[in-house]
């Protein structure tokens, strides 16, 4: 197992992971009816009776779990993470401990038991988000995250609210969704706050969790299972969230094992009057960047009220499935290289086949930093054509209208016209 600073070595193997480093994030839940951002319980400060309509009319009778896998596998993910429970507190499985469960809703179904097997029938990797925080829960502290913050009686309940059994009812739900569904690849809990301070009341982290507990229970219950690193422990899988770093994340001298977490359009549920849509180009940058650098890549859904997927994200995960289509062996098994890309261009690396992705399309020529008689053959990645390359020869005669190659370097020949995809990728074959 190849050793990480955030990955401890009685963890299982995240092999796989790596070698599969493009996910799908999928936010749904009562918020996705309210279609304004996930946290809208709280940054309105709904009360529970008015945040009950949701409850009462959820409905996604569209809801098709082979339809969101199909679009899945044709975007070309391998993990799924999908929201077992959100900030709400709303269960989207049976749940045996709450009656605050999709079961009980008009909808009446469980999307969590139709949706694992569609998945693993597909070869798609299934991961769980669960949310420790939770706003729905009378044994939960109100602290200053909590919608009713600024509520009297419900900051003077605290005096009675018990986190253990909250803790308990956490451990239970934990167990009921690691034991009740089959083989689960990946937990992915959201998250700890303990730094923060209101003064009259304390943000909430691993002890308010037990999170040592919920960690032994989910390798108990399933060995193979990769952790996130949101239990405030100080381990497992980094998340970055809505940031893209500029370099391979290291600790101890060692890598860290991470996964940036990105949105379409800046919010994780459906947001029906949100136009900050990043383009599908802009999304493929991201990816590419992103393993360039080591990491994985999460790329997030919000599928709106009547369980469909709309429009806008669906021409992105198409247009990026197509992209990932032609350029699969430029990502999957791919990390960094030691080599420095060109300006607008971002290298990653799978042994001897190193990946040139161009954000830019240059005039003709592109140099490649030292790897001057590296180079056993190139091709545009799209469609195989051969591109040529040359590196220079100090016999040759230099005449006015050219410059000279740097000696260490080589140098692309590549067609005047940008070939039609999102970013063009030259798979060069090194020498071995
Ligand atoms: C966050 C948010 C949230 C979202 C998520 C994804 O911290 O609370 O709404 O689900 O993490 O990274």
């Amino acid at each position: 197992m190849k050793t990480y600073a955030n990955w401890p070595e009685t963890y299982p193997d995240p092999a796989w992971f790596r070698e599969d480093p493009f996910g799908l994030f999928i936010h749904f839940g009562l918020y996705t009816m309210g279609a304004r951002h996930e946290w809208f319980m709280t940054t309105e400060k709904v009360s529970p009776e008015d945040y009950q309509k949701y409850f009462d009319h959820f409905n996604p009778d569209l809801f098709d779990a082979a339809e969101w896998v199909a679009v899945a596998k044709a975007t070309g993910v391998k993990y799924v993470v999908i929201t077992t429970k959100h900030h709400e507190g709303f269960a989207l499985w049976d749940t045996q401990l709450s009656t605050y469960k999709i079961t009980n809703t008009p909808f009446q179904r469980d999307l969590i038991a139709e949706l694992v097997p569609k998945l693993r029938e597909a070869g798609i990797k299934v991961g769980f988000y669960h949310s420790v925080i939770d706003w729905h829960h009378p044994e939960f502290p109100i602290d200053g995250l909590h919608p009713q913050r600024e509520v009297p009686q419900y900051i003077a309940s605290n005096d009675t609210r018990e986190i253990k059994k909250y803790q308990d009812y956490l451990a239970g739900q934990v167990t009921e969704l690691l034991t009740n569904y089959g083989k689960i690849d990946y937990i992915w809990f959201d998250f700890s706050y303990s730094h923060r301070d209101w003064e009259w009341s304390k943000g909430k982290g691993a002890k308010d969790w037990d999170s040592q507990r919920l960690e032994e229970l989910c390798f108990t219950l399933q060995p193979e299972i990769l952790i996130n690193d949101r239990l405030d422990l100080n381990r497992g899988i980094s998340t970055p969230e809505q940031y893209q770093p500029n370099q391979p994340l290291i600790k101890e001298n060692l890598p860290v094992l991470w996964e940036a977490c990105q949105t379409m359009n800046g919010t994780w549920g459906y947001d029906r009057d949100n136009l900050a849509w990043k383009s599908s180009e802009m999304l493929v940058k991201m990816l590419i960047e992103t393993i360039s650098l080591d990491g994985n890549f999460l790329m997030n859904i919000g599928p709106n009220g009547r369980g469909l997927i709309d429009p806008i994200a669906l021409t992105r995960l198409a247009e990026i499935g197509a992209w990932f289509k032609l350029h699969q062996r430029g990502i999957s098994h791919c990390g960094a290289s030691a080599f420095e890309a060109p300006t607008d261009c971002r290298y990653t690396q799978n042994g001897n086949r190193l990946y040139l992705h161009l954000f830019s399309w240059p005039y003709q020529h592109i140099h490649l930093k030292g790897l001057a008689d590296k180079i056993a053959y190139a091709q545009l990645l799209n469609d195989g054509s051969e591109i040529f390359f040359r590196s220079f020869d100090p016999d040759e005669v230099i005449t006015s209208t050219e410059t000279a190659i740097n000696p260490a370097d080589s140098l692309l020949i590549l067609p005047t016209k940008k070939p039609d995809v999102l970013v063009p990728v030259i798979e060069i074959f090194l020498k071995d």
